[in-house]
């Protein structure tokens, strides 16, 4: 069965009070428009349409970043749900398989969902995404007969009766197409917002004596976010859901609800992860790796056997290979880690490569950047590199070199040489006691 994927993101989101356009706002370090690209790719979807309005031109940077064949129509005016998939119907006009309408601001949607929506839509003609509501509040509600939903009421337009239905509806349906455009075709905005709605096609479907059903979910999956508080609840779901799986997968934490991912961490089991460690995007932690308390990790690779921090802070192109140890206060972008590599203290180690078991002493500092571009360090295996070693980059250091602590390294070191960049040291005799008291003897003439 072919699929198309039909995402409504065009809203303005006034509640969200910003100038972002609302399903660009992020969940897990990913726009909540990309969760709902994510959510339908799990389909294999053969097209996926997004319909943008405000801000479309950002909207269609961020989903085309993610999916280069995403597909962006532009509803100019936002005349409601039914005329926004309307806005699809030259793009999709001869496919004949299954639409599925995604709402790009409720980013929760799971796959496995996803994917019992696409099969019972085999056997009817729509397939709406219901749930239990808690407090059914202003959604839609799904009037039913046994089990076939016979219409979609909107707040606005129910009756006192049907207020008290609590199945309502996520806005997630499935519908056969081009069954769907002759439908749409049909709906009119006569009701209390002048608005044309998608919920319409359920009882126009009825009326030909078409099958339409619900599939169910629970209420969080179907979270819609319309303003900042949404956006946190929304955040909290998510990261509550990934640390759950982590746990499941074999990962310990001991303070999960610390921990903070992004949409596509990656840990391997019999990881540790510690109390307020931060995952921005890109990270894969392998198996057996240790990321200590107060770290922060983003676009880093992490091979078995590592220790990171505490308070250790990987950037994007940080590559380390197994068994490196990055201790507190060590920040490292765009850099090779090679097996068994340590950084332990206070260091900055940036567009470096450092070869397997060096050891770099505390302090250490790579000066990659001359204020117009940037320069590579390159350490070589078994080095040992003396404490607040500074290299001024481009430099390299052979394998088995040394460098003397408070090292200022402009020029390369050839394998096996010990280097010294520093001004030679000189022993001033009883000078310290002479200074003291001279420097003792003008304060106390000052003040008299
Ligand atoms: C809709 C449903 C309601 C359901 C609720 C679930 C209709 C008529 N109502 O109501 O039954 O319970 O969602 O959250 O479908 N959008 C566009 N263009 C438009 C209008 C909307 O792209 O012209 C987008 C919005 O940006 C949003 C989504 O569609 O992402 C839903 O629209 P919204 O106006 O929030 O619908 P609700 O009134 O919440
Ligand atoms: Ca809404």
């Amino acid at each position: 069965m072919s699929i198309a994927l039909i995402i409504l993101a065009a809203g303005k989101g006034t509640r969200m009070q910003s100038d972002l356009p609302k399903v660009l706002h992020e969940i897990a370090s990913a726009p909540m428009l990309v969760h709902a690209i994510m959510a339908g790719d799990s389909l294999d979807p053969e097209r996926c349409i997004i319909i943008a309005g405000h801000g479309a031109d950002a909207v269609a940077a961020v989903a085309q970043n993610h999916n280069a064949d995403a597909e962006i129509i532009i509803q100019s005016e936002q005349l409601g749900t039914g005329h926004a998939v309307e806005q699809a119907r030259d793009a999709l006009a001869g496919f004949t398989g299954t639409v599925i309408v995604l709402y790009g601001d409720t980013p929760l949607i799971q796959a496995k969902t996803l994917a019992s929506l696409s099969e019972s839509i085999s056997d009817s003609a729509i397939c709406v995404l219901g749930f239990e509501a808690r407090d059914p509040g202003r959604y839609g509600r799904l009037i039913t007969d046994d089990d076939n939903l016979k219409r979609i009421v909107e707040f606005k337009d129910a009756s006192d009766a049907e207020k008290l239905v609590t199945l309502c509806n996520s806005g997630v349906m499935a519908v056969q197409a081009p069954l769907l455009f002759e439908l749409l075709s049909e709906i009119d905005n006569k009701n209390t917002t002048n608005e044309y709605y998608l919920t319409d096609i359920v009882a126009k479907a009825v009326a030909r004596g078409e099958i339409c059903k619900v599939v169910r979910c629970t209420e969080t999956e179907t979270l819609g976010v319309n303003s900042r508080v949404e956006l946190a609840e929304a955040e909290l779901e998510f990261q509550t859901l990934r640390r759950d799986e982590l746990l499941e997968n074999g990962i310990t934490m001991p303070a999960p609800e610390t921990v903070h991912l992004a949409y596509d961490t990656i840990i391997g089991r019999d990881s540790t992860i510690e109390q307020n460690v931060v995952f921005g995007p890109g990270v894969t932690i392998e198996t057996g790796a240790k990321i200590r308390a107060f770290s922060h990790l983003e676009g880093a690779h992490v091979s078995r056997g590592c220790v990171v921090g505490p308070y250790a802070r990987l950037r994007p192109g940080a590559e380390l290979a197994e068994d490196v140890k990055i201790g507190n206060f060590v920040e490292i972008k765009a850099s090779l880690l090679a097996e068994g590599a340590k950084v332990n203290h206070l260091s900055y180690i940036g567009d470096t490569t450092v070869g397997a078991r060096a050891n770099i002493g505390a302090g250490t500092v790579t000066c990659n950047y001359d204020g117009v571009m940037k320069h590579r360090t390159s350490i070589g295996e078994d080095a040992f590199i003396g404490s607040n070693t500074m290299f001024v980059a481009p430099v390299s250091v052979g394998q088995e070199a040394m460098t003397a602590s408070g090292s200022v390294i402009v020029r390369n070191v050839p394998a096996g040489d010990l280097a010294i960049g520093r001004a030679k040291q000189e022993n001033k005799t009883g000078l310290a006691v002479k200074l003291m008291k001279k420097l003792k003897a003008i304060k106390t003439a000052k003040k008299e």
